[in-house]
C-alpha cells in the first residue's frame, strides 16, 4: 500500500503539508545521537549493543552498526526476527523465551543466525527446555543469565541463584555460557544525576561482587551487559560492563530530557522523534482539537510537549482515541486555524513508535524518506 506521504518525499515545503498524524524523525538529530554514543562507548573503552526495543528499524539499527555497534538488543523475539531478517549480527534478546513456540522459534532462528545470536534466562526450567531443543537442533546456543538487578522485572533475584545458573549453563552440551545482563531499569528514569549516581553505584558493586566469585572459580565470562539511557555516563565509570544496552538516547523523549538534563548544561542527547498533528476542529473558544490522542501517544509518561506551531506554553491534554486537545498559555489566545499543524516530543518513545507503521524521516523543511517501523507489534 502506498503511504499519502510518498509524493512529498523531496518536495522543498513537504513537511509542513503531511498527511497526519506523522511520527516525525528529524535525520540530522538522530544521526548526531548515534554519534555521539557511539564516541563515548568508543572513548570509555565499552562495546555498545544498542536497544532496538525503542525503534524496531533495521534502517536504525544499521546505521548504530555503521557507527561501531558490536550488534543490537530485542526485548521480544519477533523483533529478533525482523533484525535477523535485515541482516543485523550480534542479536542478543535480553527477555527469557519460555514456551514451546517460542523455543521453536529461538532454535529455528539460531540455525538462521550465522553471527551471534543470544538469548537471556532466569530460571532452571527454562535453561533444561533451552538445552534440550538446541542439542536436537544441532548448533550450540549461546546464553547469557540475567540478574534481577533491583528491577524486579526478570532475572535471578540473588547473586548465588545467578551462581547455580551459571553452573547449570555451563553443564549443558548444547548451550554456551557467554556472559551476565545486569539492567537496572529501576534507576534509569531517578530525575535527579546525584540519585541516579548513588543508586548505580550500589547497584553495580552487587553487579562487581557477582562477576568477581565467577572469575574466581575460573570461569570465563566474556559480556557484561546492561545500561540504559539514564545511566549510560555513570556505569562505565565502575570498569564492571564490558557493554551499554542504550535504548531511548537515539530519540529522547519528555520523561528523558527532564531527567537527563539535571546536573548538566543540558541533555547530553537531543529530541529527535516528534508526532506531527493538524487542527481538525475550532469547536470551543477555550482550545482546538488536533488529530493525535491516546492512538498516537504512549500515556505511560508525561504529556506531549508541544514544541512547533504554537505559542510557548500551550499544553496538550489526551481527549480520546484519535484527538487531543490543545490549550493557550495562561492568559494568551491560542491564534490557530483549521489545518495549522503543530509537533510535539513524544512522552515515552517506545510504545509511541509501536502505535505507528512508518517513520516520517525529515531534514528541516523536506520529508526526505519514509522508514517502516519493522518490527511493530512483532512478539
Ligand atoms: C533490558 C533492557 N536493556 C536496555 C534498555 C534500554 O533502556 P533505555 O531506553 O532507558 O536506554 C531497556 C529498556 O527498557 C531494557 O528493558
Amino acid at each position: 500500500m502506498t503511504h499519502p506521504n510518498t509524493v512529498l518525499i523531496g518536495v522543498p515545503g513537504g513537511r509542513a503539508v503531511l498527511d497526519t498524524p506523522a511520527l516525525l524523525i528529524d535525520l540530522p538529530a538522530l544521526e548526531r545521537n548515534i554519534a555521539a554514543m557511539a564516541a563515548f562507548a568508543r572513548d570509555r573503552g565499552v562495546a555498545l549493543r544498542p536497544h532496538a526495543k525503542t525503534h524496531k528499524s533495521v534502517e536504525i539499527a544499521r546505521r548504530q552498526a555503521v557507527a561501531g555497534a558490536v550488534g543490537i538488543c530485542c526485548a521480544t523475539l519477533g523483533e529478533a526476527e525482523v533484525m535477523v531478517a535485515g541482516g543485523i549480527a550480534g542479536v542478543l534478546v535480553t527477555s527469557p523465551l519460555v514456551t514451546p513456540s517460542k523455543i521453536a522459534r529461538l532454535i529455528a532462528l539460531n540455525q538462521r543466525q550465522t553471527e551471534g545470536l543470544m538469548v537471556c534466562v532466569d530460571h532452571p526450567e527454562n535453561v533444561r527446555a533451552l538445552a534440550e531443543a538446541a542439542a536436537g537442533s544441532g548448533k550450540p546456543l549461546e546464553v547469557i543469565v540475567d540478574f534481577s538487578a533491583g528491577h524486579n522485572r526478570t532475572g535471578c533475584a540473588t547473586p548465588e541463584a545467578l551462581s547455580d545458573l551459571v553452573d547449570l549453563v555451563r553443564a549443558a552440551p548444547a548451550l554456551r555460557f557467554v556472559g551476565i545482563q545486569s539492567y537496572s531499569g529501576n534507576l534509569q528514569h531517578i530525575p535527579t544525576r546525584q540519585a541516579r549516581s548513588e543508586a548505580a553505584a550500589r547497584q553495580i558493586e552487587i553487579l562487581r561482587g557477582i562477576v568477581d566469585g565467577l572469575r574466581s572459580r575460573g570461569i570465563d565470562v566474556p559480556i557484561v551487559t546492561g545500561v540504559g539511557t539514564g545511566t549510560f555516563d555513570l556505569d562505565p565509570a565502575a570498569g564492571v560492563y564490558t557493554e551499554l544496552q542504550v535504548g531511548s538516547y537515539v530519540f529522547m523523549d519528555v520523561d528523558y530530557l527532564n531527567a537527563l538534563r539535571d546536573g548538566r548544561n543540558g541533555p547530553p542527547f537531543e529530541t529527535a522523534l516528534f508526532v506531527q498533528a493538524a487542527v481538525v476542529s475550532l469547536h470551543a473558544p477555550s482550545h482546538v482539537t488536533i488529530d493525535g490522542g491516546l492512538k498516537c501517544f504512549a500515556t505511560d509518561g508525561p504529556k506531549p510537549e508541544i514544541v512547533r506551531g504554537a505559542p510557548a506554553g500551550s499544553l496538550y491534554q489526551f481527549s480520546g482515541d484519535e484527538h487531543g486537545r490543545v490549550l493557550p498559555p495562561e492568559g494568551g489566545t491560542l491564534g490557530l486555524r483549521l489545518g495549522d499543524r503543530l509537533e510535539m516530543v513524544t512522552p515515552h518513545c517506545d510504545p509511541t513508535v509501536n502505535l505507528h507503521d512508518v517513520y516520517h524521516v525529515v531534514d528541516g523543511d523536506r520529508l526526505i524518506a519514509l522508514w517502516p517501523v519493522d518490527a511493530r507489534g512483532r512478539r
